[in-house]
């Protein structure tokens, strides 16, 4: 997708893969939020897509220099850009996949929640527009706290009569690329080859990975999976007080919600073995929302897997009750705030 450098007399075999990424690249994907920490890295990664064929940008404000700036790139979407809500409804039109990134992020000493009052509006807005405009496609909710955001956003698309569970997406992949991370380094294994599924919810405890069902197999002596476990859990509060004061993750956020787009795109298209983890209306467990491995199909969520969540360690069980009552508390927060009249 990057391109390359060809000598002139390869033009025969250079405009053969301009044809073939022309016909590749149909999907249309709007990021809202596109100006903030992971809207930018995040539109550079998605420009990269063969797959996408229009690219559009929304954010309030500072969003036509990165459009500009994008735009450059020898790759094959076209990108726009779109400013304020006078222009959302243009954003949204026709867009197969939509991103939303928008709202602030936390502070040292924060918690997600602390978050809610901000974002709560923001994504309420934005989902609302979405229904108007795109009823269709697939939303990805990346504003925290994504264990409410979500719920909202499901109320604001039932009140306008277009919800469909399955295509509503709270990204907790970087969650799993975390896992993924730090167990490779854990055990000195190859990255490409490590899957580590996390479920539950994406904040603190909620965030539960499930070491005994790491690909590939291995095995952790009990600190180790305590070690790991929190580490993975606190993760976000690590970059947090890295960045004193600057913001939360933005870079590792934005490569795995383009992952996350990326396989959208793929199961969009028809690619019959695309999986992955997010925070979707579930009923594995008795929580409305739950975030777990599911698969990926042209309609949205084809199918939740249940397997993972059977044959827990007696750790993972015990850490699953423990994270149903902040979890379930987080998802009637925001049911109730997504039911409230405007
Ligand atoms: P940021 O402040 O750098 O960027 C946010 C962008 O949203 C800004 O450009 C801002 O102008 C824009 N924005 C604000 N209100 C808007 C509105 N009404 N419409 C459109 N755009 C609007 O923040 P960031 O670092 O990019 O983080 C954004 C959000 O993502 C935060 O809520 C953060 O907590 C969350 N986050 C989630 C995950 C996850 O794993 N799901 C990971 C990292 C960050
Ligand atoms: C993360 O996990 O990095 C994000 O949810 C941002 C945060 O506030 O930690």
């Amino acid at each position: 997708a990057l391109g390359r450098s060809t000598s002139p007399k390869s033009s025969k075999s250079s405009q053969m893969s301009q044809n073939r990424l022309k016909i590749q690249a149909s999907y249309k994907v709007a990021i809202l939020g596109a100006a903030g920490g992971i809207g930018q890295p995040l539109a550079l990664l998605v420009k990269m897509s063969p797959l996408v064929s229009a690219l559009h940008l929304y954010d309030i404000a500072n969003v036509k220099g990165v459009a500009a700036d994008l735009s450059h790139c020898n790759t094959p979407s076209q990108v726009l850009d779109f400013t304020g809500t006078a222009e959302l409804a243009n954003c949204l039109k026709g867009v197969n996949v939509v991103v939303i990134p928008a709202g602030v992020p936390r502070k040292p000493g924060m918690t997600r929640d602390d978050l809610f009052n901000i974002n709560a509006n923001i994504v309420k807005t934005l989902v609302e527009a979405v229904a108007d405009n795109c009823p269709e496609a697939f939303i990805h909710i990346i504003s925290n706290p994504v264990n409410s955001t979500v719920p909202i956003a499901a109320e604001v698309l039932k009140q306008k009569g277009v919800y469909d569970p399955k295509k509503l997406f709270g990204v907790t992949t970087l969650d799993v690329v975390r896992a993924n991370t730090f167990v490779a380094q854990k055990k000195n294994l190859k990255l490409i080859d490590v899957d580590v599924p996390v479920v539950g919810g994406h904040a603190g405890i909620t965030i539960l990975p499930l070491l005994s069902k790491a690909k590939p197999s291995v095995s952790f002596t009990d600190e180790e999976i305590q070690e790991l476990t929190v580490r993975i859990q606190n993760a976000g509060t690590e970059v947090v007080e890295a960045k004193a004061g600057a913001g939360s993750a933005t870079l590792s956020m934005a490569y795995a919600a383009a992952r996350f787009v990326e396989s959208s795109l793929r199961a969009l298209d028809g690619d019959a073995d695309v999986y992955e983890c997010s925070y979707v209306q579930s009923d594995l467990t008795e929580l409305p929302f739950f975030a777990s491995r599911v698969k990926l199909g042209r309609k949205g969520v084809e199918s939740i897997i249940s397997s993972e969540l059977q044959g827990l360690t007696e750790y993972e069980q015990k850490a699953l009750e423990a994270l149903k009552p902040e979890l379930k508390a987080s998802i009637e927060k925001g049911i109730v705030f997504g039911q409230k009249e405007p």
